[in-house]
């Protein structure tokens, strides 16, 4: 067995690695990039491909309750009024009045500091409990104390509240980057839709939004989509697609960005259904992220509180991810009760109602909305799948991505250049793409090329030797085990579509052999 080393995946490796692997680049690097926007490089595209293809198969194509849809990203403005989104969809901001820095009360953390000899000697604000811990000292270190005396909380530390529920008592916080003390402005909302204009006049009456979630164009298309696929309760639209949110703090790579994509359902039942139908959607996705090869222990659900509900929403849970800066959000599931449909029948005046024949009555359906990012999900397979182990006495990095979300799903790798070779092996990655994404290559050692493959994930190798001219037989090497088997050419398509498929890789194909790689 490869003998694994300490030290897991990290941001600064995944960084690192989709950087110069071609997955996730900054955003106009050349110009000195743009903040907290991404471009995805010819492996990132695949991968994300992938996590949209595999959710659309298990959300629309396997199922009989749910269809597509994909509207525009520019919709009539009303919209955003009826959503709420105008008035409710806003962070609050406070200004220090002496460094200028502009940031989320709620998000600046604050903590009284005590020594025991001195009582009370003020507040420290900052982003994290590191930087509380670390002001904290320098606070404590500036005030001599007698000698022998402890420097200590007199209490235990209290827990951090934030700089928001400091601001109604007007104590005296200090900035969190500059430590001015008391000099923020009153709060003021500020809405995180990007504004833009339709047409050449830039006025008021023209303004228009980037949408900042993909759920609106659903609703606004409920009686489009009811009456032209003659649909019954309960049925589901599903939508793939660009937000836009304005983000007063981003980061953490792509994991919270201006610029983004969403996968949403939006799935209409009958109001009394809606308790176990949000239960079934709950397990339901939990499920897809686990058939996807995500490791159970880095998954959990949170329910929201009461106070933390967004307006539309009567309960929410979010499926939480152990990245690496700790567990966030991955996707959420709401109860969004009639809100939307009501809202949009209020401002269109437009019926948006369902006709119950069993019961002969209208009624607006309740909405079980689960909500993912696609690049929060593309950030959480790639930390899962990112491994590192010593084999051969040197470290190897492997991605362990799932068969389906893999960039690659085979390389083709000629042992020589030689023109004979080259020739046989080319034939193989030419018959191979036709189905699958396949990379070629031919340059540096075989031992080498395996390790560029196992650090992009891709499940297969195939090695095209000198025997192989004789026997016609080829070699499939699997990145998990680096375990090999040899197969007649004539069957490797079809020995590839079945592991790739799922099935074990070291069933042996009849006339193959297997054998350990590389010392192990
Ligand atoms: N329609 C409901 C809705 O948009 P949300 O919790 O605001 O709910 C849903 O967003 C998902 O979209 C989140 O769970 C997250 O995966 C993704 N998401 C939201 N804001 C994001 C951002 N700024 N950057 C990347 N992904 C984001």
């Amino acid at each position: 067995m490869a003998e694994k080393t300490p030290g897991g995946v990290t941001m600064e490796k995944l960084v690192s690695l989709s950087q110069r692997r071609g997955f996730i680049f900054q955003s106009s690097e050349i110009y000195g990039g743009l903040s907290s926007c991404w471009d995805y490089g010819p492996l990132g595209v695949e991968l994300k491909r992938n996590v949209k293809e595999a959710w659309w198969r298990a959300v629309v194509q396997g199922r009989d309750d749910m269809v597509g849809l994909d509207a525009s990203i520019l919709m009539h403005p009303q919209t955003w009024a009826a959503s709420g989104h105008l008035e409710s969809f806003t962070d609050p901001l406070v200004d220090c009045k002496n460094c200028h820095q502009r940031f989320r009360p709620d998000q600046v953390l604050v903590r009284p500091v005590y020594a025991q000899d001195k009582g009370f000697l003020g507040y420290v604000s900052g982003f994290n409990t590191e930087e509380l811990q670390n002001k904290w000292q320098e606070l404590l270190s500036k005030h001599p104390i007698r000698t022998g005396a402890m420097r200590s909380f007199t209490v235990p530390p209290p827990e951090p509240k934030t700089l928001h529920d400091f601001l109604d008592e007007k104590i005296e916080i200090p900035c969190p980057f500059c430590n001015a003390i008391g000099q923020f402005t009153e709060p003021r909302l500020f809405n995180l839709m990007f504004k833009t204009f339709m047409g050449p006049t830039e006025e008021e009456a023209n303004v228009v939004y980037l949408r900042p979630e993909t759920a609106q164009g659903i609703f606004v298309n409920f009686q489009n989509v009811l009456t032209t696929t003659r649909r019954r309760l309960p049925f589901g639209i599903a939508q793939l697609g660009k937000a836009f949110r304005n983000e007063i703090t981003t980061g953490n790579f792509i994991f919270r960005s201006r610029e983004f994509e969403q996968m949403e359902i939006e799935y209409f039942v009958p109001p009394e259904t809606a308790d176990k139908c949000f239960d079934y959607w709950v397990e339901e996705r939990r499920q897809w992220y686990l058939s996807l090869g995500m490791r159970e222990e880095n998954l959990r659900l949170r329910p929201h509180g009461e106070e933390e509900l967004a307006h539309y929403a009567k309960k929410c849970y979010d499926i939480d991810y152990n990245f690496p800066m700790g567990w966030s959000e991955l996707e959420g599931i709401a109860n969004r009760g009639d809100y939307d449909l009501a809202q949009h029948a209020k401002h269109s005046g437009k019926e948006m109602t369902y006709f119950d024949e069993d019961s002969g009555e209208h009624i607006i359906p309740y909405i079980i909305e689960p909500s993912a990012g696609v690049d929060r999900s593309v950030l959480a397979f790639l930390c899962d799948a990112y491994d590192e182990e010593i084999a051969q006495g040197e470290l190897r990095v492997v991605l362990h991505l799932h068969p389906s979300l893999a960039p690659y799903k085979i390389a083709v790798l000629p042992l020589s250049k030689k023109e004979n070779l080259a020739k046989a092996a080319r034939e193989v990655y030419d018959d191979l793409r036709q189905c699958w994404m396949v990379h070629y290559d031919d340059t540096q050692s075989i031992g080498r090329r395996y390790r560029r493959q196992d650090e992009v994930g891709t499940p297969y190798c195939v090695t095209i030797d000198f025997q192989s001219l004789e026997d016609n037989q080829v070699t499939i090497r699997e990145r998990d085990s680096m375990n090999q088997i040899r197969v007649p050419t004539a069957t490797l398509k079809e020995t590839l579509a079945a592991k790739l498929a799922g099935e074990d890789l070291f069933v042996l194909p009849k006339g193959g052999q297997i054998w350990k790689e590389e010392g192990k």
